[in-house]
């Protein structure tokens, strides 16, 4: 019978030729249940992870850190994959674009979000994807991140189904075919937990910028050399450049990237069901409730209490020194910005701009890196301390132009301890905002694409 089915399967997949033709791409999680329900059923779990956080209320800061940018009109912390598709769709960095050519973001946001991502690159291309704008592929995103992200369809084995993070990893010596087991495990979660942008000259496909490595100033000098920004500051008008989430970065520079601990191993064990059987838990999230003993105790001794209160005490120190970068950059924007107001030029403002870009390149991707507190905290704390020093030589320069033009120092901070009094100062319209994505949830996304909204 197994045999038969082998012969089967093996006509219907070499097709009339006898080249090999790939299985269309089994987007829809729930096909995927009945033949594997230990992995759907644990990966259905990612759901408990639901709690909205406000991590723009949580911290102003960052309202005036990102002013003229998305992510200063709304950035709450990461949730469950089950979430993923809801919300890159309910957040107001995505706009309300009610027509398939609105702006204001490109297609390539749904690149981390959906398992109808790898079946839309199979059907229309990868570029002819991302050559659209956002709101023209609503209608196909009806699923989550999900199996067909990290499987081929219909089958255990892995694949990465994002092209993109294929080619950034040969460009690292790192192809997947020829990773170990573990190795290739963690690069399905680095498709996704990684630095990215979108490359204008190539349909606006995502790109990693590894040609120099995996280090915040590998990529700083990348990003210099081709002169890219992400955006030009709100205040300071510094060209900017903004962290995305680059855990696998973060992490392969570390003490459990070298004793071959990955991503796998901690967020991922293999688990026992109530019939004995063995299978990987594919809940990403809750290591530490769920994890340390099967996981952590072999290295680290079974006392999970001492191991929180490492955890916690990683955690405030990388914090106490983020708030410190952030003070110091917060006062270089608006420092900038009052000598621009007193005529200051482009040439007097240069260095100073450099210093603040970098500064908060590297504030960033400390922080925007999760859980950098367990993967990498010794890593977190250089890079805020090299953003503070940056910073601090911002305001040297900036104070030299100030001085020129007698401006009276120290330059006034308005009022920006909270969300709201800093979105006013960045010159958000909040209201405007909440408007159009009600309008278009109610009037789009309700009654014309797939997703029921969690
Ligand atoms: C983010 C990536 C990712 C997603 C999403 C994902 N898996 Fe997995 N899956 C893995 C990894 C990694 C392994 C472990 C592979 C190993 O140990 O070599 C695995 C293992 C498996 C295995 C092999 C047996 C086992 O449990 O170790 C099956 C079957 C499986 N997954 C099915 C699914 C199904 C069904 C879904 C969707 C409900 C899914 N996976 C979603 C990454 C993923
Ligand atoms: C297709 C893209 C994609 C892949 C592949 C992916 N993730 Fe995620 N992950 C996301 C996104 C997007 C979010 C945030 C979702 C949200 O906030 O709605 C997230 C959130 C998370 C979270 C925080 C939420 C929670 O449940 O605690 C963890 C932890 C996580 N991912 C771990 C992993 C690991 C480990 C892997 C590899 C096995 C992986 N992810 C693979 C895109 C991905
Ligand atoms: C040594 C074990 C370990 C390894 C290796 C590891 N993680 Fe984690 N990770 C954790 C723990 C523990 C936490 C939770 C920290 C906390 O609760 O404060 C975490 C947190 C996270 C978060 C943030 C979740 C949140 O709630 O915000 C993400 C995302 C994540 N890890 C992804 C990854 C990815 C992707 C990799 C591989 C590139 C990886 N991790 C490697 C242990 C690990
Ligand atoms: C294969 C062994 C091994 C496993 C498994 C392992 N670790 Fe580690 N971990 C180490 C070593 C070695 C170090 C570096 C020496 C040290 O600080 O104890 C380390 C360091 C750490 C640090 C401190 C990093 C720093 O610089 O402050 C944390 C936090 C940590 N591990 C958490 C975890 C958690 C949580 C798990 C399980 C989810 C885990 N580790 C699993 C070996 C391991």
């Amino acid at each position: 019978m197994k045999t038969i089915n082998k012969l089967l399967l093996s006509v219907a997949v070499a097709g009339i030729c006898g080249t090999a033709v790939a299985k269309p791409v089994e987007s829809d999680n729930e096909a995927w249940k009945a033949k594997f329900p230990n992995q759907y059923n644990s990966w259905a779990t990612t759901a408990e992870t639901g709690e909205v956080v406000d991590l723009l209320a949580d911290d102003p800061n960052l309202v005036v850190l990102w002013a003229g940018y998305g992510f200063s009109k709304d950035y709450n912390r990461a949730r469950g994959h089950y979430y993923a598709v809801t919300d890159v769709i309910q957040t107001l960095r995505t706009g309300g674009p009610m027509g398939d050519t609105d702006g204001p973001m490109p297609a390539a946001c749904w690149s981390c979000k959906s398992p109808d991502v790898a079946r839309m690159y199979e059907e229309v291309g990868e570029g002819a994807f991302n050559d659209k704008k956002f709101g023209a592929w609503g209608h196909e995103m009806g699923n989550a991140i999900g199996c067909a992200d990290c499987h081929e369809t219909g089958t255990p084995k892995l694949t990465l189904s994002r092209p993109y993070a294929e080619r950034a990893l040969e460009k690292v010596d790192m192809p997947f075919a020829e990773q170990s087991r573990s190795m290739k495990a963690a690069q399905t979660c680095a498709q996704c937990h990684v630095e990215y942008y979108f490359d204008k000259t190539d349909h606006n496909n995502v790109r990693f910028p590894w040609e120099n490595g995996f280090t915040a100033e590998g990529a700083e000098q990348y990003f210099d050399s081709i002169g890219f920004a992400d955006w030009t500051h709100k205040i300071s008008k510094a060209p900017m450049l903004k962290a995305q989430h680059p855990e696998f970065e973060t992490w392969a520079t570390s003490v459990h990237a070298e004793m071959d601990v990955t991503c796998i191993d901690c967020h991922m064990p293999k688990v026992t069901n109530d019939q004995g059987r063995k299978f990987s838990q594919h809940n990403v999230g809750n290591v530490m409730r769920d994890n340390y003993e099967a996981v952590c105790a072999s290295c680290h001794g079974d006392d999970k209490a001492e191991m929180e209160a490492l955890i916690k005490s990683n955690k405030e120190a990388v914090n106490t020194e983020k708030l410190k970068a952030e003070e110091i950059i917060v006062r270089a924007h608006f420092e900038a910005g009052a000598a621009w107001d007193a005529g200051a030029n482009e040439e007097e403002m240069k260095q100073a701009l450099t210093h603040i870009r970098h500064a908060q390149w590297r504030w960033d991707f400390a922080i925007a890196s999760h859980g950098v507190h367990v993967h990498n905290p010794s890593e977190a704390l250089r890079l805020l301390a090299s953003a503070q020093e940056l910073g601090l030589k911002a305001q040297a320069e900036l104070k030299k132009v100030l001085d020129k033009y007698g401006v009276a120092q120290p330059v006034a901070i308005p009022n920006i301890a909270t969300k709201e009094a800093a979105q006013q100062v960045v010159g958000w319209d909040k209201a405007k905002l909440d408007a159009e994505k009600a309008e278009f949830i109610e009037e789009r996304v309700k009654k014309e694409w797939k997703t029921d909204l969690r």
